[in-house]
């Protein structure tokens, strides 16, 4: 669409002089960076930052157009493009027709029937968290990012690959050294070549090496397997679209890439959820009591089953405020294809465009005290007029979040477990920071010491 000039409002934003302040505040503070930009400026900003012109818009009517009404006008943009080094055209990060073709070949393997298949698994690995926590109960200190990294790929490898991801150690390792590189090349605008010799980009290199190691033996154990092409789980759908590529090579490539990306995408948003809830419930601990309370009161001292989510009606809640305060996709990145009109600001063909969850889940015009922690603002009775784009975690239109059931779900039945019988104390004095990768990191990890629930 072209803009007639005369309608070609631009929007405010810090002065071209203050590049390089920003560049640092960008390679540092980022999330500050993006609550002082709208503090400063409104819902829509411009932000000069050397050769790179970023729109950030922040409100829910900006987050509609871009991600839903007009998504076609926008790609995945700055730190997905460059994420795409070591994940490839897989779902997060491909466009157009390819993705189109992806999308409908991977979301069957998300469908409700299959999620209901899935909640014995998952339920299975939650409980055997819960085993290997209550091991260090009245012990040390247990770093629990590492174990709910455990957890969500365990969970992953069982429920779309039908094999045992406890078996490659190194997996959570590399994801971390691939994210480093993504947001290195996010804060440095993709300006240092890949050549230069800097440790991190080796790391980065090594571990996108062995990723695909491991995605190679995952697809060789299966098709070693009878009807290893039979199941309707992502790994099997792979294997039948690979073998109908006229390319084999390209195949190949296709299926590594999906496979590293389903792996990326859906282990460290759900533990980045479930690290930030016991952070949280640490800190208010009148919320973990009614967590156990409802635990008890639903589970008895079963496992939990599918029918149990909408009985969990407060871990629901609480889950949903984590990801209001710390929405593990902390910022969605597009780049615009041609000229567009964004809440009466002009967005130029090839433009970085911004839109963040973290800011726009504190926006004080659609949020009470936005920075408190409040679950009950999340009961139907409070929450029914809010505006359906003001909390966006899982994205919107037709980029949203495949695994989203698959991720509440594992979230829900592990919150409930570890509140019925234990309580995780963080290890007082140690500061958690939030780190904005590709994900929203707990900086610093958590540890924590393990208790009987009370
Ligand atoms: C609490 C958990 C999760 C959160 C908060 C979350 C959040 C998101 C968000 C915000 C997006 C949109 C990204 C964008 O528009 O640029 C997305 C996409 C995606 N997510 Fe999730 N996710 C979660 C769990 C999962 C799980 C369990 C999987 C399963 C493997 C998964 C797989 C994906 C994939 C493949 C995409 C790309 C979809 C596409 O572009 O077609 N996610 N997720």
């Amino acid at each position: 669409m072209t803009v007639a000039a005369a309608t070609r409002k631009v929007p405010p934003g810090p002065p071209r002089t203050a590049a390089l302040g920003l560049l640092r505040k960008l390679a540092g503070d980022r999330l500050a960076l993006m609550r002082l930009a709208g503090a400063e400026y409104g819902d829509a900003v411009k932000i000069d930052i050397g050769p790179k012109t970023l729109y950030f818009f922040n409100h829910p009517d900006h987050a509609k157009h871009v991600l839903a009404d007009n998504a076609a006008n926008y790609h995945k943009g700055i730190g997905l493009i460059q994420a795409r080094r070591a994940l490839g055209n897989g779902l997060l990060t491909s466009e157009g027709e390819l993705w189109r073709k992806q999308r409908r070949l991977i979301q069957p393997a998300f469908q409700h029937k299959r999620i209901v298949q899935q909640a014995d698994v998952v339920a299975e690995e939650a409980a055997k968290l819960v085993s290997r926590l209550r091991a260090h109960e009245g012990g040390g200190p247990v770093d629990l990012t590492t174990e709910l990294t455990g957890l969500t790929l365990g969970v992953l490898g069982r429920t779309l690959l039908d094999v045992d991801l406890a078996a490659f150690e190194s997996v959570g390792h590399d994801f971390e050294a691939v994210q480093d590189q993504a947001m290195f090349d996010m804060v440095t605008m993709g300006m240092v070549p890949e050549w230069v010799p800097l440790a991190k980009q080796r790391r980065s290199r090594q571990a996108r090496e062995s990723l695909q190691v491991v995605v190679d033996q995952l697809v060789a154990d299966r098709m070693a397997r009878p009807g290893a092409d039979q199941g309707d789980d992502a790994l099997s759908r792979l294997i039948v679209s690979t073998r109908e590529e006229a390319d084999p090579a390209v195949g190949r490539q296709r299926m590594r890439d999906e496979l590293v990306t389903l792996l990326l995408a859906g282990h460290e948003t759900t533990a980045s959820t479930l690290g930030w809830t016991f952070y949280l419930a640490d800190r208010h601990p009148e919320v973990m009591d009614r967590l156990h309370a409802e635990a008890v009161e639903v589970l008895g001292d079963r496992l939990p089953e599918f029918e149990d989510l909408p009985k969990l009606k407060y871990t629901g809640m609480v889950l949903e405020e984590v990801m209001r305060l710390y929405p593990p996709v902390w910022i969605l990145p597009r780049l615009s294809q041609a000229d567009d009109e964004v809440g009466g600001y002009h967005v130029p063909a090839g433009s970085d465009v911004l839109i963040c969850p973290y800011t726009l889940h504190r926006h004080p015009g659609f949020w009470d005290a936005p920075d408190q922690f409040d679950p009950e603002r999340f009961d139907p009775v409070r929450s029914h007029d809010r505006p359906r784009y003001a909390y966006i975690p899982f994205g919107a239109g037709p980029r949203f979040c495949v695994g989203n059931h698959l991720g509440l779900m594992e979230a829900t039945f592990t919150v409930a477990l570890i509140a019925r019988d234990l309580r995780l104390a963080k290890v007082p004095g140690h500061r958690v920071v939030a780190e904005p990768m590709l994900s929203l990191r707990m900086g610093g990890g958590m540890p924590v010491t393990v208790h009987a629930a009370r």
